[in-house]
């Protein structure tokens, strides 16, 4: 195969989802479907619930968990799928931006009886913003859910994107008749309690077949005759092109614990989602199909055996071949690296690969060289867009709790936020640590594993502060001014950018107001 037919037979997406919605089964029976596990239950939740925030134990099990399912390949027709998993916990949140920036894609899990909720609604946000392009996956059609149309219109309205239904249910709950396919014309029948995967499938060339009415009942029959009527007069056909540009949302109904309408939307989905697409630069924009090699790092796990002090990079291949003990450049260490265990992930198998092409993720075993962000090159220097930290919305002071440890601490706190996991700050005026985060969680995996790994610790001491922002200004005199004025709340980030700490909304908005000139960013990158 050509790296040209390589490239365009990869589909690389995230399943986004509100916890609970059914991200893991829907993960697993599209890996059931790709032939790559051969039972169910073999897909761990990924999924930490508030009432083990507490428990080491369970953070540790869940790091376990997420480096196996970080990413899932399989085979399906032709294609090669990747699932790039994202963690359900919105203390994670900025792991999940983090990952969406890595794929083409996103398929979007709706609980039919929740409707659309908080989560669902941030992570769309980031798909917005880079309009990804989304497909919508409404979900435990076998429970008692709200009416369709009625869920679409709170899709449209709450999330802000047009959407076109592709399937459509008959009944819901315990009436649930099965799905109408409204492109082929086929009515794909529900079994009751079916755990298989066999399904019961009539192609239908006329909707008043009299065929249906048999299946379904003469009443769930018209209903659906009104149902398509309805459809067809109020939502546009589907154009592939406006869904790719990110316009426009194909919408699929199911019941993914029964196995129930997961094929019609792998079908689509490897049909229309886009294949590896090109990716900007601060020099340009690098397309797949450019001969010299190129990604970057948009995820970083630590060993779990305290031993090995190496981790996992997780690199997203975006031009060019990659290819095994071959030497490329660490634009941001200015470094030469070889790596001879390359991994590549099929479902649960980890296993060494010797090339890999644009759309892929490899894990790179990493000795302390990468960040989050870092770009793999052939030679140039260049770095990817689009993987900027956001504004955390907690903070704490770090306070070295043993002096005999302080090069451990520090070694600690930087690689821990060089993973990601939380984001660090120097105060300008006194020098103290600020650690941020998304989530109260995070402080108790630092200190956990500062502790364990790095034999250091800390103690971490309430800071009350609204928000972290970057700054900027066009006139360099103007930017020193406010930073002399306001400097016990100027901070430095880990890139030595300074960063105005606000105490309030509305100490912000003074500031703001005072200094019209200055730039305030909820994010790193502007
Ligand atoms: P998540 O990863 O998005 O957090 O969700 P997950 O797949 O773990 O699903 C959450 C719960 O919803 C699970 O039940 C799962 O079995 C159930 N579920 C998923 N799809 C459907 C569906 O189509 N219909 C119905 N009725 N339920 C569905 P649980 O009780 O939390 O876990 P389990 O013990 O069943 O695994």
């Amino acid at each position: 195969m050509t790296t040209r037919e390589e490239i365009a037979r990869r589909r690389t997406f995230a399943i986004i989802a509100h916890p609970d919605a059914g991200k893991t089964t829907l993960t697993e029976k599209l890996l059931l479907f790709g032939g790559a596990i051969q039972t169910a239950g073999a897909v761990k939740s990924n999924k930490i619930r508030k009432s083990t925030t507490s428990d080491f134990m369970e953070i540790e099990k869940q790091r376990g968990i997420s480096v196996s399912t970080s990413v899932m390949a399989f085979d399906y027709k032709n294609y090669k799928v990747n699932i790039l998993d994202t963690p359900g916990h919105e203390d994670f949140a900025e792991d999940t931006y983090r990952t969406l920036s890595a794929v083409d894609s996103v398929i979007m899990v709706i609980d039919c009886v929740k409707g659309v909720e908080p989560q669902t609604r941030k992570l769309l946000e980031v798909c917005r913003m880079r309009n990804t392009p989304v497909i919508v996956f409404i979900n435990k059609l076998d429970r008692e859910g709200q009416n369709p149309f009625d869920l679409l219109d709170e899709i449209e309205k709450e999330l802000k994107i047009k959407v076109r239904p592709m399937t459509w249910p008959i009944g819901i709950g315990k009436s649930f008749k099965g799905v109408y396919n409204l492109a082929d014309h086929t009515l794909n029948l529900f079994q009751g309690d079916s755990k298989t995967t066999v399904e019961e499938i009539l192609t239908i060339d006329d909707i008043h077949d009299n065929r249906i009415d048999k299946a379904v009942g003469v009443d769930f029959a018209e209903q659906l005759r009104v149902d398509t009527d309805l459809i067809n007069g109020v939502y546009d056909p589907l154009n592939v092109q406006t869904y790719l540009d990110g316009g426009i949302s194909p919408v699929f109904f199911g019941s993914a614990v029964n196995n129930f309408g997961i094929k019609e939307l792998l079908d689509c989905f490897v049909d229309i989602a886009p294949e590896p697409r090109e990716r900007d630069t601060d020099v340009g924009t690098i397309k797949p199909e450019d001969v010299a090699f190129s990604g970057f790092v948009f995820k970083i796990h630590a060993n779990l055996d305290p031993k090995h002090r190496d981790r996992i990079a997780f690199l997203r291949i975006c031009s060019g071949v990659f290819e095994r003990n071959k030497y490329y450049f660490d634009v941001l260490d200015k470094k030469q690296l070889r790596f001879s265990n390359p991994t590549a992930f099929m479902a649960q198998q980890k296993s060494v690969i010797d090339e890999a092409y644009p759309g892929d993720v490899i894990g790179l075993y990493d000795a302390g060289n990468f960040k989050i962000g870092d770009t793999l090159t052939e030679g140039a220097a260049f770095q990817f867009k689009g993987i900027p930290s956001f504004s955390p919305e907690l903070f704490r002071y770090v306070t070295n709790m043993d002096p005999m440890k302080t090069k451990q601490l520090q070694k600690g706190l930087e690689q821990l936020t060089d993973e990601g996991v939380a984001q660090l700050f120097t105060r300008k005026a006194d020098g103290r640590r600020v650690i941020g985060t998304v989530g109260a969680l995070q402080f108790e995996v630092i200190q956990h594993r500062l502790k364990s790994e790095y034999n250091a610790s800390a103690s971490f001491d309430a800071l009350n502060l609204y928000k972290a922002l970057w700054i900027s200004c066009d006139d360099r005199n103007k930017l020193q001014q406010f930073m002399l004025d306001r400097s016990s709340y100027i901070a430095l980030d880990k890139d030595e950018r300074p960063v105005f700490l606000a105490e309030s909304a509305w100490l912000l908005q003074m500031a703001k107001e005072k200094f019209p000139e200055i730039e305030f960013h909820e994010k790193s990158e502007f």
